[in-house]
């Protein structure tokens, strides 16, 4: 039977040295987090890398564990990782892709390795395609595998979804090797984006920088045809909102229930990263403080950031202004019973972040730029009993799906401060209908019709290929 070999740059699971052992725990990040609980199904695999540099004797017990999770390992080294990885993908088209290009660093080291990477992936995709196999490629750190894939291959089917923004052409331009990244990802046959906005730029960055001929969202290249088009992925909605019913988390919602009694909510979950506006939400929540002093003692901001990519220096940069900005706002508004910013710098397992989706009065969500955001869409699956106020960035893609939530820009301090008193306040029969409202739509277009539909446009687009032969 035909299978579908996912790709991406990271596996759902990640590998840590422990105290004495390797360690196996689930990746962060919406792209590993979203697909992680459907690629298993029809005998697929999913190839990527381990997430740390793994010596060469126990590479084999490595591939051997990971093997029994149907996922392959890509092993990187050093050089790799700091190249390709932190490197291209991470100083270059990070950055530029969130339209925060003076951060980028074009250098020609890192643009050989990211050329070097997306060949070893190549090469251990090439040791398991089978014909009839689809090739789903996924994510800015591969842009160049569908047509490395294409010229091997060039009958197998191809697929690439990019989870972060594809930005105006104006921005894309400025990176040096724009047509080499064009013509990779044009290898595929259908290349999928969140939403309409990210399809429209890219479309126009192929027709201007590589002048190819389009038909609808149809671009030719060299006597293909390649369907580029938007998906707006969805979550395993019913994981989360089963998770929100389990003993487990409601002993855990306890627990923190317990340490902030008498006091509102306000969750924020993100990666430590320019790109979700930290920062502007810190900014806004002080200046919340200082206009309403009414609500000191009456809400929490629960704030969970992640560890990210902790080696690249504006990450670096971002953590200890964000740690500067949580003292100033706690030694300043503090008492000696409340903490008006509960900040936890790690990652927490999945039954503490529903708990925490099951007990936050308001889910604050300030993008700066997201392709997605699937923290809020993890938030509403949660909310069984349809409260709970959505504030959430009109950057993030997920604005464009979620009407019914408090959209703000997050550039805008005085807006999202006043997006936080009318959460607060909110009818509570307005609550409910615009979370009921939400609930239908995240539970409608959920992680399985994502995948439905983009393999379904992809067969079709095959079917046409193959009869025109
Ligand atoms: N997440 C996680 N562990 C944590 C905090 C968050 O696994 O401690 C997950 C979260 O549940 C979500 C993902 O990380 O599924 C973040 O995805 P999102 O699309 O919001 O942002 P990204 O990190 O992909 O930019
Ligand atoms: C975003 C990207 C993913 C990436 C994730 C975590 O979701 O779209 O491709 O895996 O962030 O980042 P990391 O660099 O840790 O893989």
């Amino acid at each position: 039977m035909s299978k579908t070999i996912i790709v991406s740059n990271r596996l759902p699971v990640k590998i840590s040295r422990g105290d004495s052992r390797l360690e196996f725990s689930p990746s962060e990040g919406g792209l590993a987090t979203g697909l992680g609980s459907i690629y298993k199904e029809q005998g697929n695999i999913w190839i990527g890398w381990p997430g740390m540099v793994v010596e060469e004797d126990i590479k084999g017990f490595v591939s051997e564990k990971l093997k029994e999770l149907n996922l392959v390992p890509v092993f990187l080294t050093e050089e790799d990782i700091t190249g390709y990885y932190e490197g291209f993908s991470n100083e270059v088209l990070w950055p530029v892709f969130h339209y925060i290009s003076t951060y980028a660093r074009f250098d020609l080291d890192k643009w050989e390795s990211y050329k070097n990477v997306n060949q070893k992936f190549a090469q251990i995709i090439s040791q398991y395609i089978e014909p009839g196999d689809t090739v789903w490629v996924h994510d800015y750190q591969l842009l160049l595998l569908p047509n490395i894939i294409r010229e091997q291959f060039p009958e197998v089917s191809i697929a690439f979804f990019q989870h972060i923004p594809f930005p105006s052409q104006e921005l894309f331009r400025m990176i040096p090797w724009r047509k080499e990244l064009l013509s990779g990802i044009l290898g595929a046959d259908l290349v999928g984006f969140h939403t309409y906005d990210d399809v429209r730029h890219f479309i126009s960055a192929a027709t201007q920088l590589l002048d190819l001929h389009i038909d609808g969202s149809i671009i030719r290249m060299d006597e293909r045809a390649i369907a580029v088009e938007p998906f707006p992925m969805g979550i395993d909605s019913r994981k989360f909102s089963e998770l929100s019913e389990s003993n487990n988390v409601k002993e855990i919602e306890n627990r923190i229930k317990s340490s902030y009694k008498n006091q509102r909510i306000l969750l924020s979950i993100d990666r430590l990263d320019y790109s979700k506006g930290i920062i502007q939400r810190l900014e806004a929540y002080h200046q919340f403080l200082e206009d309403n002093s009414e609500y000191h003692e009456k809400v929490v901001l629960f704030m969970i950031v992640v560890p990210s990519r902790d080696n690249v220096l504006e990450y670096q940069r971002l953590k200890d202004e964000v740690d500067r900005l949580v003292g100033n706002i706690n030694s300043q508004h503090g008492k000696y019973d409340w903490t008006p910013v509960a900040y936890f710098y790690n990652s927490f397992p999945i039954e503490y972040l529903s708990a925490l989706y099951n007990i936050a009065d308001v889910c604050l969500v300030t993008s700066m730029r997201d392709g997605m955001n699937l923290v809020c869409k993890e938030y509403i699956a949660s909310r069984n009993d349809n409260t709970g106020v959505l504030i959430l960035s009109e950057m993030a893609g997920a604005s464009k799906e979620l009407n019914d939530a408090l959209i703000i820009n997050p550039n805008n301090l005085h807006e999202v401060k006043d997006a936080l008193v009318e959460a607060l306040n909110m009818p509570e029969e307005e609550m409910r209908d615009r979370m009921s409202t939400m609930r239908e739509l995240i539970f409608k277009y959920n992680i399985d019709h994502w995948v439905k539909i983009y393999m379904a446009r992809l067969s079709e687009l095959i079917e046409i290929k193959t009869s025109m032969k």
